[in-house]
């Protein structure tokens, strides 16, 4: 078996459950950032050391790391296999799923944990909201609590597949910006919507964190969307750390981002659909649109930090 599909393996599930850090980063399109820089040893690692050679992709060709081992191609076998083409180039064939295998496997296991999610319970979620009533990490930094998204990965997300979910905000911010999207809160949302799935990183059991906000309760007609009760998920979860810190419409963004609002039309309010039609629908467009599991975005990180820093000054209780 080739050591990138074991790589892809390892770090897909097992880092997702139990927040292996930087063993997800090896995987394919995984890493963003100063992760990436860690994939090599850790992905090694994480292979239980059966495994000696490892190829990356995302940084600029296929890397070899480690020596002996059969069954993957070195960085100079690779240039042979390549006919002639530039030294340390990368053929589309290697960007080819190798085995389909791990892609039933992915949607087998994401279908494990959305059954368990969408079995939730009134009470399983009055016992979740009480659970999170204590903080997490204690004071934490936003743009720390971002860069988290880099060691977590979505199991029931078969658009992203291993992909980490800080390339996910990234792969959303590219795609804004070339759409020339300038509005503060929707960049804002980018950045900080899915930063509840850190807590797939405490142990959490996934179908707590993962999967769309549904509905458990309806509501009086026309009551709006905080008379509903909603499964417990990283929506609300995000929603209890920031609703402090940003204007009400965008903690309305944050907690219902991932909800179905075609079920949820009777019971809407009218701020409910004014803040549907001015935040959601834009923001679905982009969140839900432009998921690849093979995209490197190409974003100016620096320039998102900065406006980060600069809307979130104080480190928050989370
Ligand atoms: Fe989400
Ligand atoms: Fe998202």
């Amino acid at each position: 078996m080739p050591a990138a599909a074991e790589c892809e393996r390892s770090g897909g599930a097992a880092g997702a459950r139990g927040g292996l850090g930087g063993v997800l980063s090896g995987c394919v399109g995984g890493g963003g950032g100063g992760a990436r820089a860690g994939a090599v040893p850790a992905a090694v690692a994480g292979a239980g050391g059966s495994v000696h050679r490892v190829a990356v992709w995302g940084g600029g060709g296929v890397v070899a790391a480690g020596g002996g081992g059969g069954g993957h191609r070195s960085v100079g076998e690779g240039r042979a296999a390549l006919g002639g083409a530039v030294a340390g180039a990368l053929a589309y064939r290697d960007l080819v799923p190798r085995d389909k295998r791990f892609a039933r496997e992915f949607v087998h296991d994401a279908n494990a944990i959305l059954g368990k999610h969408y079995h939730q319970t009134s009470a399983t979620v009055a016992a979740l909201k009480a659970k999170y009533e204590t903080p997490v990490f204690g004071k934490a930094r936003v743009w720390d609590l971002i860069q988290k998204l880099s060691l977590c990965v979505d199991e029931t997300d078969a658009s992203l597949f291993c992909t980490d979910q800080f390339i996910h905000v990234q792969q959303v911010l590219e795609g804004m910006e070339r759409d020339g999207i300038q509005d503060h809160d929707l960049l804002i949302a980018a950045l900080i919507h899915d930063v509840g799935k850190v807590l797939l990183l405490t142990g959490e059991l996934p179908e707590n964190v993962l999967g769309l906000t549904g509905r458990i309760s309806e509501s009086p007609q026309a009551a709006g969307l905080d008379h509903v009760v909603f499964q417990f998920g990283h929506g609300e979860m995000v929603y209890s750390r920031f609703k402090d810190h940003v204007p009400e419409h965008l903690a309305w963004l944050l907690r219902y981002h991932g909800t179905d609002m075609a079920d949820l039309e009777p019971f809407l309010s009218e701020k409910d659909r004014q803040y549907r039609d001015r935040y959601l629908i834009p923001f679905h467009k982009y969140d839900g649109g432009t998921k690849s599991y093979n995209h490197l975005p190409k974003i100016q990180l620096a320039k998102y930090r900065d406006l980060i820093e600069e809307t979130f000054p104080q480190p928050i209780l989370f």
